[in-house]
């Protein structure tokens, strides 16, 4: 049994950790144990029933608090914080009931109320014993005839067994510089993570690894987890002065508002969380595992090699530039080509076109048929890019739609690589983007799709949105972004689809449900790629980083030892083959065959960081296959 009920509350167990809280005699639910499986039932600890410290810090302060609302004299970051129709703003949660329901991914609801308006809060959980991670959401409902506002509703708040001696371990980064390992102890106070940008964003991720501080590769404890969700998001991680320590994840509240009208639900995000004893390594190798069996939509499928044309023909391209890098990628032994920007209608540079989602009639005058052809007939794929949530100025779809993008009417609308964000909040914005998209895919043998996504919001306005708040906006794109994603999909399964926000602004594991590769970074040059690739695999397995071999820094860097960053991950190419020189084609060749043998290895197998670039002058990284009868080592 994996959930079982003891007389006052919940053990969780997974493959070799448990995680547990119950009621205390007060009434509060108490987080009481997250850390190696205990062998009996009542080894798990008992809820506290703290009396408080002095007249400044009441019980509930002291009572770690499984989803503490904002209520009575409890200081704490809360989860939830709302406000009633009467201006009351203090939710009292008791517990009314709780349900197990068995299965492969065993489940429990914990049901609260309010304790005089109707108002509920049930708590989920779902065990992957296998990946030995607990996954966490909440929905709350108003049941009353009043609306509800809510200020703030997380996914879940991580409660550490008691200590104020904790590392964080995160990441951190930029456009061109992503995912950054960062490690610093905790100390008291609150340390925030966020996104602003209505993406996950470059610059942090909603990840967390938490340790005592001498936990390292390969032995020690860890406790760590993520949100999965793709728009603005919040990480709370509080040391109080009473040595609890907590992490909590979720809808960010900065800007955020939800009027939660009678008969309605608002449901987060879900928040995964793990604890290993085998160190940082182990830790990831179990969200790599998650991800892999759990969330891809393609699952364990091998990924192709690739060739992107976007560092060699830029805006450039025509059925004759792009036949030419196709034919030489060919004989490399290349199974997949893909155009990048610049082939849809009035694409020429990033001044035009976004938006107009067909063949431009300039440079394809025979449509996309004619280059998909000759492209299968090499016997390669074909794949394409778009950047569906965009639209420039000088587009058709702008002059007839111009109120269809996110802005305030009084506002001048900032303008970033020179285009604006389509509101994909609103149905209509959605139908129509699901329209143009299914057009190209049913039209052509399409199996690989790069999303784009190649700006952050400002004037975050929604006229007309039709509910009480425009600041649903925040979470409304995301759900929307989300529906055309899926929509599409489920209409073209064959599709691999890859998440790209100018790299890696839209990495987690919300889009990992739609998407089954990330485009990690435009950094493709091979000795910063190192870092950037040591952050990203602490939480994504290797099949979902797609890597390129490009020209960049080609001076300086070997070739061999650019295909062997590259082959870290899912094997792309991306520099300007026409420029190539015979021997460097034949050597691609060799790589490129060499990769097809060893790619199940390196894309499924266990994965394992030996040396990190960050304090020596090599790296090293090894890969293990399930059954450890092969390994690759860069
Ligand atoms: C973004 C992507 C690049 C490329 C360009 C095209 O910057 O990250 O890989 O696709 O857009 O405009």
């Amino acid at each position: 049994m994996t959930i079982f009920a003891l007389e006052q509350g919940w053990v969780l167990e997974t493959k070799s950790a448990a995680y547990s809280f119950g009621l205390n005699k007060a009434g509060l639910l108490a987080h009481t144990y997250w850390g190696k499986k205990l062998p009996y039932p009542e080894d798990y600890p008992q809820p506290i029933d703290s009396e408080g410290w002095a007249s400044f810090n009441g019980a509930a302060h002291l009572t770690p608090e499984e989803y503490p609302a904002y209520a009575g004299t409890s200081y704490i970051d809360p989860c939830l914080k709302a406000t009633f129709a009467d201006g009351v703003r203090d939710v009292v949660l008791r517990f009314e009931s709780a349900e197990i329901r068995e299965g492969n991914t065993p489940e429990l609801a914990v049901h609260l109320a309010d304790a005089y308006y109707p108002f509920k809060v049930t708590l989920h959980y779902r065990v992957h014993a296998a990946h030995d991670l607990i996954e966490r959401w909440a929905t709350v409902s108003n049941h009353g005839d009043t609306p509800i506002t809510l200020e703030r509703v997380w996914s879940a708040q991580w409660h550490l067994p008691s200590g104020d001696d904790y590392h964080l371990t995160h990441v951190t980064g930029r456009w061109l510089d992503e995912m950054h390992l960062r490690r610093e102890p905790l100390g008291h106070g609150i340390k925030i993570l966020e996104s602003r940008r209505l993406t996950t964003s470059h610059h942090h991720n909603p990840w967390f690894a938490l340790d005592h501080g001498q936990t390292n590769e390969d032995t020690g404890e860890v406790w760590f987890g993520i949100l999965a969700w793709s728009g603005n998001w919040k990480l709370s991680a509080e040391v109080t002065d009473f040595q609890s320590t907590r992490v909590s994840l979720g809808l960010n509240d900065w800007d955020f508002a939800w009027t939660l009208n009678p008969g309605e639900t608002l449901t987060t995000p879900p928040s995964c969380a793990g604890y290993t004893q085998d160190g940082f390594g182990g830790a990831s190798r179990l969200l790599h595992d998650y991800i892999r069996d759990t969330i891809l939509p393609h699952g364990k499928t091998l990924h192709k090699v690739l060739y992107n044309s976007w560092e060699a023909t830029l805006f450039d391209v025509d059925e004759h530039s792009q036949t030419e890098l196709a034919e030489i990628a060919a004989k490399m032994g290349v199974e997949l080509f893909v155009m990048d920007d610049g082939w849809f209608h009035g694409r020429n540079d990033d001044t035009s076109g976004l938006g107009d989602w067909w063949p431009d009639a300039v440079k394809f005058p025979h449509g996309l048929s004619p280059l998909i052809e000759r492209v299968n007939a090499l016997g390669m794929d074909f794949g394409l890019w778009v950047e569906p949530e965009m639209v420039n100025a000088n587009s058709d779809l702008y002059r007839a739609h111009s109120d269809w993008v996110i802005h305030f009417p009084t506002r001048a609308r900032i303008e970033a690589r020179n285009q604006m964000i389509l509101n994909f909040a609103r149905l209509d914005v959605q139908d129509y983007i699901i329209d143009h998209i299914d057009r190209l895919l049913v039209a052509h043998p399409i199996t690989f799709i790069k999303w784009d996504m190649n700006r952050n919001v400002s004037e975050p306005g929604w006229q007309d949105s039709g509910t009480d708040d425009a600041r649903q906006l925040w979470v409304r794109y995301v759900e929307g972004l989300y529906r055309v994603w899926g929509t599409l999909r489920e209409r073209h399964p064959q599709v691999i689809w890859q998440s790209c926000s100018g790299g890696g602004g839209r990495a987690d594991l919300g889009i990992l449900r739609y998407a089954d590769q990330i485009w990690v970074s435009d950094n493709t040059e091979a000795t910063a790629r190192l870092a950037i690739q040591e952050g990203f695999s602490q939480l994504f397995p290797a099949n979902t980083m797609e890597a390129w071999v490009t020209d960049a820094n080609a001076e300086a860097l070997s070739l061999a030892f650019r295909f062997h960053v590259s082959m870290c991950g899912s094997l792309g190419i991306g520099g300007h083959l026409l420029k190539w020189r015979e021997e460097e084609r034949s050597e691609a060749a060799y790589w490129i065959a060499l990769y097809k043998e060893i790619r199940p290895i390196i894309q499924l197998g266990d994965q394992y960081r030996l040396r990190s670039p960050q304090n020596h002058a090599f790296s090293a990284v090894q890969y293990m296959s399930k059954d450890r009868g092969e390994g690759v080592l860069f």
